[in-house]
């Protein structure tokens, strides 16, 4: 009797403990910092229920300082357009957006660029640099169509984000649509990696700190996740473009329920709609293409599910990157705990001085079953980060500090040309003076005093006189 009430109560206590847990796994990630902006409008907007605060009117705090900035909208849009594409703010001038972070750590920055049309400013002549929190992250920027999000992870510990906006010639403009500044969850970037090169693996370490850009997020085997489905407002594409070498490879998805468990992804590393879609392949491999541009190292972090397996320990294969091998013999039921449809990642880091893309593959082992209906390889999902290079940047071999001291500051200019204005007018004064001693006509210095403010206003706010 004893032993039964005993057991009831340990019944009572795992289904307390296990209902919590799926209530907590239920929950969804609130970060501690989550700053949404529509930059350019008087007006907040609300896309996919997440509300963008108007950065025109946030009278408590302002969140960007600049000199003549102007708020644009845009004209003969499409209906469909979301509204934080719709308005832009312009900076003619060097300015920059500060957040206040609670919590230290990696924070995920998106910039949204939309080059709106507008009969008072040519959106074309704009080209601009970007730095956040001393990583130049987009350089001789023109916010090109086919890149109307770049994301960011940053690495914070101090007190703000800090993103700037930098003209990059005098005669140019920076614009910015809408940004993101969130918190991420702790787990989303790890310290640790294995890197890979033509040599062999190695453990890979401070991955954490690194600034990085992702470039590809995407969803093997299924459809596009977009912000509003993913638990990090993150947006996923299908593989087909990017899928090499698919001999015999089939997509699979799965209807039951996907089992995150502590110790592999959470839900926040790769949502539902992530794990329960595949690529999978039967005596072959597959392989899959991305090109990027050399001289970076890159993250690849690979998205695991067995949603295709009948039973565990059956499923074991090959990884690899660039040709090499970078995991010999994934036993994708022991690393997740020999638990179905559980999720795991790994991460591998290449150093990329010469290619130009990167090939990811998956194949058979020596250790695949002989089971002639079972697969022998299996991909759910595959990011790739850009890392900064060693000036701490994203986007070419210049650190912030150049990009901001060669940047024409036009405070500076204006200081110069007001003195070189006083030197004239006293030497004006002078000569003057000197004619009076001659010829008794005083209008000389007036006159010239007006050329000099009116030459001084349009050094001053160039761009206010390009535009007229
Ligand atoms: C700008 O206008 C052109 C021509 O009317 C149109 O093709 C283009 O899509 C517009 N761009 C935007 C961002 O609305
Ligand atoms: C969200 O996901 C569901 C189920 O996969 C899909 O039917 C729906 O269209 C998606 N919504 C958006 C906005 O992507
Ligand atoms: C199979 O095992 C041999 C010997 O251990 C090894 O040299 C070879 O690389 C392995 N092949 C694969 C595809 O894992
Ligand atoms: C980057 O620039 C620095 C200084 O300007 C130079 O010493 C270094 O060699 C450059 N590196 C590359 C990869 O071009």
């Amino acid at each position: 009797m004893a032993i039964l009430h005993k057991r009831i109560g340990f019944l009572l206590f795992v289904f307390l403990l296990s209902s919590t847990f799926s209530i907590s796994l239920s929950l969804t990630f609130s970060p501690s910092d989550e700053y949404l902006v529509n930059c350019g409008s008087d007006v907040d907007s609300t896309v996919d229920n997440r509300r963008f605060i108007a950065d025109a009117t946030t009278s408590n705090t302002k969140l960007f300082t600049s000199e003549g900035s102007i708020s644009l909208q845009g004209e003969n849009l499409s209906p469909n357009i979301p509204q934080i594409y719709k308005t832009a703010r312009i900076f003619p001038t060097q300015a920059k957006y500060s957040f206040n972070v609670v919590e230290k750590g990696t924070h995920m920055v998106r910039l949204h660029f939309n080059r709106i049309n507008s009969s008072k400013i040519d959106i074309n002549d704009a080209e601009f640099h970007v730095t956040v929190n001393g990583h130049v992250v987009l350089r001789n920027f023109r916010g090109n169509d086919d890149d109307r999000v770049r994301e960011f992870l940053i690495w914070v510990d101090v007190k703000e984000v800090v993103i700037r906006f930098v003209p990059s010639k005098d005669t140019t403009f920076a614009f910015v649509n809408a940004i993101e500044v969130i918190s991420a969850p702790k787990d989303l970037i790890a310290d640790m990696a294995t890197s890979v090169s033509n040599d062999g693996t190695e453990k890979f370490n401070g991955l954490v700190k690194e600034a990085m850009e992702v470039m590809y997020r995407i969803n093997v085997g299924g459809r596009k996740v977009t912000p509003f489905n993913d638990t990090l407002w993150r947006t996923w594409l299908p593989d087909d473009e990017f899928l090499k070498i698919s001999d015999g490879s089939e997509t699979t998805y799965f209807t039951g329920r996907i089992k995150y468990r502590p110790g592999g992804a959470s839900r926040e590393v790769g949502p539902d709609n992530v794990y329960n879609t595949a690529r999978v392949v039967k005596r072959s491999k597959m392989s899959w293409d991305f090109p990027v541009s050399a001289g970076y190292k890159y993250l690849i972090r690979m998205h695991f599910c067995d949603i295709a397996s009948k039973s565990l320990g059956t499923l074991y294969f090959n990884v690899y990157i660039n040709g090499n091998l970078a995991y010999q013999d994934f036993d994708i039921s022991y690393s997740a705990d020999n638990v179905l449809a559980s999720p795991y990642y790994i991460d591998f880091v290449v150093d990329d001085t010469v290619g130009s893309s990167i090939t990811v593959s998956v194949g058979p082992s020596n250790k695949t079953s002989v089971d002639v209906n079972g697969i022998d390889a299996i991909l759910n999902g595959v990011e790739i980060m850009k890392m900064n290079n060693a000036m701490g940047s994203l986007d070419g071999n210049v650190s912030a500090d150049m990009i901001l001291s060669s940047c024409p500051n036009r405070r500076n200019i204006s200081i110069f040309i007001v003195m070189v204005a006083f030197m004239c007018i006293f030497m004006s004064f002078y000569i003057v003076a000197q004619r009076k001693k001659k010829v008794r006509e005083d209008y000389g210095w007036t006159k010239l005093s007006m050329d000099v403010r009116e030459d001084n206003l349009k050094s001053g706010n160039q761009f206010a006189a390009r535009k007229h």
